[in-house]
């Protein structure tokens, strides 16, 4: 994969100086510290725990890899566990990580609440804690947060909408030839046991409710509500068959078609995309509507080529796990992490400062740009659909 390069990029003037802490701090007897054996072993920095959901998704397994080989790279052993999405499977392997003496813990949860005795079991260790990319929610023993601009996320994804449907040019400003529509769209939303759902949520409908409102756009399901169209643990498979049970009761008299869907993780819009194409969109007359998506993966990114997914936001994962690893390492040096907001993410007990990375709305049009150019994907994995 093309992103194994970054770790030796992005990290290489990190890693010489949380070498020099971490064996200053193995020198100092810290906590569970390593045994401090030579530069570029990967052992002396102690152990950091490094929590990830699941390898169903593309964007979890690069996360992990860059996240392992940063941590690596600035002399830090790791223990990564992937938990299948299941809730105590997670647990159990945060539990092992504490037991083995991990000195921080970097944590994707699947459910942000459901890591309560982990989390009072690190902060009774003092073992700092921080969230990855996911909210840790109801907890105190929560220290950083590196994430996206996840509303964000959101506003792209709803003006991606709006600019695959004429009514908002490419600049996102209203288009002087808009067509007057009215455009019949559908709504998906991620897990809601995910605290990110909500803000990818609210924000694609800050952008699209005052068009609903004018009668611009239309659901003709009705279902507009987070609840009624969230997807449990954003699984493909359940998107697919919500797409498949709306083309039946709403558009199969033939007199209503989909125009766009609001789709908020690729693999959800691969699962709309071949409902879609299982009733006949994107053949003869009848168009492929526009379909939004997150996470630009490889098998999205073609879609996107092919013309039959409209966009999907590119989040740097590179970035994400680059801020981690300053993180750890902070911590890990006695000093505190450098948050950008500290303001958005209130967990329920507090608010957890938070370092904010910025995406990028991705169309054919900048593919090659953002995603090629950069490393993040390489041709051939845009032309197969597939990462090596
Ligand atoms: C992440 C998205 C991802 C989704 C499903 C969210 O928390 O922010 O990037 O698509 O989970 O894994």
């Amino acid at each position: 994969m093309a992103r194994k390069l970054w770790a030796k990029r992005g990290l290489a003037a990190l890693a010489t100086g949380a070498m020099a802490v971490s064996l200053a701090a193995c020198g100092g007897g810290g906590a569970g510290g390593g045994a401090g054996g030579g530069a570029g072993d990967g052992e002396e920095g102690g152990l950091v725990g490094v929590a990830m959901p699941t390898e169903t998704y593309e964007r979890w397994v690069a996360d992990g890899e860059a996240v392992k080989t940063g941590l690596e790279e600035a002399g830090y052993e790791v223990d990564m566990q992937f938990a299948g999405d299941d809730i105590p499977t997670q647990q159990q392997q945060i539990d092992s990580m504490i037991n083995k003496g991990a000195e921080a813990l970097i944590i994707a949860s699947i459910d942000g609440t459901t890591l309560g005795s982990q989390l009072e079991a690190a902060g009774a260790a003092g073992i700092p804690v921080i969230s990855y990319d996911r909210l840790i929610r109801d907890s105190e023993n929560v220290d950083f947060y590196v994430t996206f601009d996840n509303f964000e996320v959101g506003v792209q994804q709803g003006t991606s909408l709006l600019t695959g449907l004429g009514i908002l040019d490419e600049n996102g400003e209203p288009a002087a030839d808009a067509p007057e529509g009215p455009f019949n769209i559908e709504l998906f939303a991620g897990s809601p046991d995910d605290n990110n759902a909500g803000f990818f949520f609210d924000g694609a409908m800050s952008v699209l409710q005052p068009y609903l409102d004018d009668g611009t756009l239309e659901v003709p399901s009705k279902q507009v509500e987070f609840g009624k169209v969230a997807t449990q643990r954003w699984e493909q498979e359940t998107a697919q068959e919500r797409m498949e049970n709306l083309l039946t009761s709403t558009y199969s008299k033939g007199d209503t078609t989909v125009d766009g869907v609001l789709a908020p993780a690729d693999p959800l819009s691969r699962g709309i995309i071949t409902a879609l194409e299982n009733v006949g969109y994107g053949e003869g007359d009848l168009e492929m509507p526009i379909v939004t998506g997150q996470d630009a993966e490889a098998a999205s990114a073609k879609l996107i080529e092919d013309g039959k997914q409209y966009s999907t936001i590119f989040k740097d994962t590179r970035l994400l796990a680059e801020q981690a690893v300053t993180a750890t390492t902070a911590y890990l040096e006695g000093n505190e992490p450098e948050a950008n907001d500290t303001e958005t993410y209130d967990n329920g007990v507090k608010v957890v400062p938070s370092y904010l990375l910025d995406t990028v709305i991705i169309t054919k049009d900048n593919i090659q740009s953002e995603l090629i150019d950069s490393g993040y994907l390489t041709a051939e994995e845009v032309a197969s659909g597939q990462t090596d």
